[in-house]
């Protein structure tokens, strides 16, 4: 898909993109690369990242592989050096890594009682807990540029608690609250210089939930037909669709602009239903 042609004002910053080679992270940090951003693309598993910054750099764009688990703060302070070395000190940081697990969602032969506590802990902490430890190392970095923002990614599961998806909705919902929370103190604290904003992205089909939602030919499950039949705009997201909230949230042009949470869900959180 041809690129926006928004001019955001962030040639030249830095970025540090979580879960960088994921789906829609990795479609995001190609998104700021194309608009001069240098890249870091943060992640456990090396080779998927060499391949996003195959392609930034293919397209004219600066990217580096860093790897590094969110959950870990020691490789995450090896990751800053990394980063300040390779490209410079970010202004940008993009909380995208995250998402479900099996064991903490109850099939449709299983009950609440069925649920996995250890699982239940685990997707809490890769979505809670791997936004709030990236957030802490390099904050003081984008406090330092004088322009700094964290945008995190929560999901539509937290405004709207879907049915069996119950430890991750439980953490995008602490996701959001998250980042209201350190928004104001950050605010408090550092004024302009740290603002913290998420996105909350609806249903994208990606490969954590292609088999839920879409069946091998491509057509939706009961599932992704029931979320289509409650998604106003009628259809499920690109990954294209999160750029621009991103180009706003990044960019001076929401300056005043902190503690907001940013639905991209094609009305999916507006509907009743009815
Ligand atoms: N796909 C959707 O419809 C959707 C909807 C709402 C929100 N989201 C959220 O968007 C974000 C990206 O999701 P995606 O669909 O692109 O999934 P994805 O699986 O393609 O990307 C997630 C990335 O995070 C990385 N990751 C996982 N655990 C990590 C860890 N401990 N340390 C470092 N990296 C780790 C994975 O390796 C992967 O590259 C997630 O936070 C997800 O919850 C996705």
């Amino acid at each position: 898909m041809a690129d926006e042609t928004i001019n955001s004002g962030l040639a030249g910053r830095v970025a540090v993109v979580t879960g960088g080679g994921g789906v829609l992270g990795g479609s995001m940090a190609e998104h700021l690369a194309r608009q001069g951003v240098k890249v870091a693309l943060l992640g456990r598993t090396v080779s998927r990242l060499e391949t996003v910054a195959a392609r930034i750099r293919a397209a004219g764009g600066e990217a580096a592989a860093v790897a590094a688990d969110v959950l870990d703060p020691a490789a995450l302070e090896t990751a800053r050096a990394e980063v300040a070395e390779r490209l410079g000190r970010p202004a940008i940081l993009l909380n995208a890594a995250g998402g479900n697990m099996p064991g903490a969602t109850i099939m449709p032969e299983q009950t609440f009682f069925d649920l996995q506590i250890d699982d239940f802990d685990r997707v809490v902490s890769l979505n809670l807990r791997g936004t709030v430890l990236p957030t802490q190392v390099f904050g003081p970095d984008l406090v330092a540029t004088g322009h700094g923002c964290v945008v995190n990614v929560s999901s539509m599961a937290a405004r709207r608690p879907l049915t069996r998806v119950v430890g991750y909705a439980a953490a995008k919902a602490a996701v959001d609250n998250f980042t209201c929370w350190l928004a104001v103190e950050a605010a408090k604290k550092f004024g302009s210089r740290m603002r913290v904003n998420a996105i909350q992205p609806g249903f994208f089909v990606t490969e954590q939930n292609r088999r839920l939602l879409t069946e091998e030919d491509g057509s939706p499950t009961p599932r992704g037909r029931s979320v289509l039949d409650h998604t106003p705009l009628g259809r499920f997201g690109n990954p294209e669709d999160l750029h621009t909230a991103l180009d706003f949230l990044c960019s001076d042009a929401s300056s005043f602009v902190t503690g907001v949470v940013v639905p991209v869900d094609g009305g999916f959180g507006a509907f009743s239903g009815v």
